[in-house]
């Protein structure tokens, strides 16, 4: 099928275009003014509409288990999720059990994937054992199109590696070409202070953040990027939640080196007060890093704008409040860590980031699109409207209003931690690959339709 796109105006990372784009199947064919309409077999009407590439969150945890239980939603209802918010490509975390080959991970998650996707998607692995072949399995992964690799400083006695570990893998990195995403949080000060505030019967979700300081979350961004530089590779630290550790990823970067960060919505738009809700309903603000205090969300909006922050993704990690959060009722620490939202982002970020005037629309399709598909390796298949690149495009309303709730919503979770929130710009009509996959509050895709994305290493963003 070929489709014409009239009358919108494509927004690149950095220009905005009155413009038509003709797709020839999965394909961009042609982007210009004035395509004759003889050249279609259908043609979509874009006037007055903003024409996005497909959103990318490099960022998401589905069908993973995790704290005792199981992320809610799998790669069905997460996909459909992220496509009604104007995602098309999702990159989603396997996980290599302790003592396990990395393809074994791998193949584990394909067979989650398999027959539910509904977008692309691409996988990090998540590695807590280099064992004897570790090194060896990472560069397999690469020629797999596994090119980035999550290490956790956190979480002792499940995910956290030592620094011994995380400098093997970052060497193996300098030389494949893939790139160390990075957990970072002191967890050995953690696990201290946790144990402190538990003899002292402090029990409730709001120790969650207590015990997780802004320096744990600091010093060790600070001690990643040190060992990254001396081991001559990149960096990426995910979800950055403070000021203290974004200063020190832009001091980094004042000195040249490859260093590169992602924050979320939740620590753009939301701050610890949320934990203090009562009837156990501070649960569903748990994730980790915590939410901060309310004074570093201008920093962080700030960071977005002069690049000393580069993606925004969602850590989609959800848990339903009344049979998983509730596991720690008696016991912050049993709460499942990670909350939804990968709906939302495009939402979230357009009306709090350009409708705010805190990012220009060129800004916010780099953070949501463009930077994720050049440092992830999947530029330019993903993240550009272009001759070429895969048919991703988001014609997206800027004037259609959404009060953002759990009763609408389409994550498989009873809670929106942005319930009541109102915005302003949604998704009109997303196309992956050239399908209609929704239109107008309907959805039109198959599940088994995404396909996995086989990512290149070195993708881009620091050579
Ligand atoms: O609390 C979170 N963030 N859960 C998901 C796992 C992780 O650390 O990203
Ligand atoms: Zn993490
Ligand atoms: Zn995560």
């Amino acid at each position: 099928m070929t489709t014409l796109i009239t009358h919108g105006t494509i927004i690149s990372a950095t220009t905005s275009q009155l413009a038509d784009i003709l797709i020839d199947g999965d394909i961009i064919k042609d982007v210009r003014p004035n395509i004759p309409h003889d050249q279609a077999s259908r043609i979509i009407d874009a006037t007055g509409m903003l024409l996005f590439p497909g959103g990318i969150d490099a960022h998401t945890h589905l069908d993973m288990p995790f704290g005792g239980t199981v992320s809610a939603d799998d790669f069905e209802t997460g996909t459909r999720a992220a496509a009604f918010g104007g995602t098309t490509t999702l990159i989603d975390f396997a996980i290599q059990p302790k003592g396990t080959r990395m393809r074994d991970a791998l193949d584990t998650w394909w067979k989650k994937a398999d027959n539910r996707a509904t977008i692309d998607f691409g996988l990090h692995m998540i590695v807590t054992d280099l064992g004897e072949c570790g090194l060896e399995d990472m560069d397999d992964m690469v020629r797999e199109g596994v090119a980035s690799f999550k290490l956790f400083m956190a979480y002792p006695g499940v995910l956290m590696v030592d620094d011994a570990t995380i400098f093997k893998a970052l060497t193996q990195t300098g030389k494949n070409g893939a790139l160390i995403c990075m957990h970072a949080e002191n967890g050995g000060v953690i696990d201290v202070i946790v144990q402190r505030a538990l003899a002292e019967g402090k029990t409730a979700p709001i120790y969650h953040a207590l015990t997780r300081p802004v320096t744990a979350e600091a010093e060790a961004v600070n001690r990643a990027i040190a060992m990254a530089e001396m081991a001559g590779a990149p960096i990426y630290i995910v979800h950055l939640s403070s000021e203290d550790a974004l200063n020190k990823v832009r001091e980094a970067r004042d000195r040249g080196l490859p260093a590169f960060a992602e924050t979320c919505p939740q620590y753009l738009l939301l701050s610890v007060e949320e934990l203090n809700r009562p009837n156990f309903e501070g649960a569903k603000y748990v994730f980790t890093p915590p939410l901060r205090e309310k004074h570093h969300l201008p920093k962080l909006w700030d960071g977005l704008k002069h690049d000393h922050l580069q993606v925004v993704s969602t850590d989609h990690c959800p848990f339903c409040f009344a049979d998983q959060k509730v596991l720690g009722k008696n016991d912050f620490t049993k709460i499942p860590n990670g909350g939804p939202g990968v709906e939302n982002r495009l939402q979230l970020i357009y009306h709090h980031g350009v409708n705010s005037g805190k990012l220009d629309l060129n800004r916010f399709v780099e953070i949501t699109s463009t930077a994720p598909a050049r440092i992830f390796g999947l530029y330019p298949r993903k993240g550009v409207i272009a001759p070429g690149s895969d048919a991703d495009i988001v014609i997206w309303d800027p004037c259609a209003k959404h009060t953002i709730s759990a009763t609408t919503h389409h994550m498989r979770v009873d809670y929106s931690m942005f319930e009541g929130f109102e915005v302003k710009g949604n998704a009109r009509t997303v196309l992956s690959r050239g399908d209609v996959i929704v239109d107008q509050g309907r959805f039109e895709a198959k599940p088994g339709r995404g396909q996995y994305l086989r990512r290149s290493a070195r993708g881009g963003a620091w050579v």
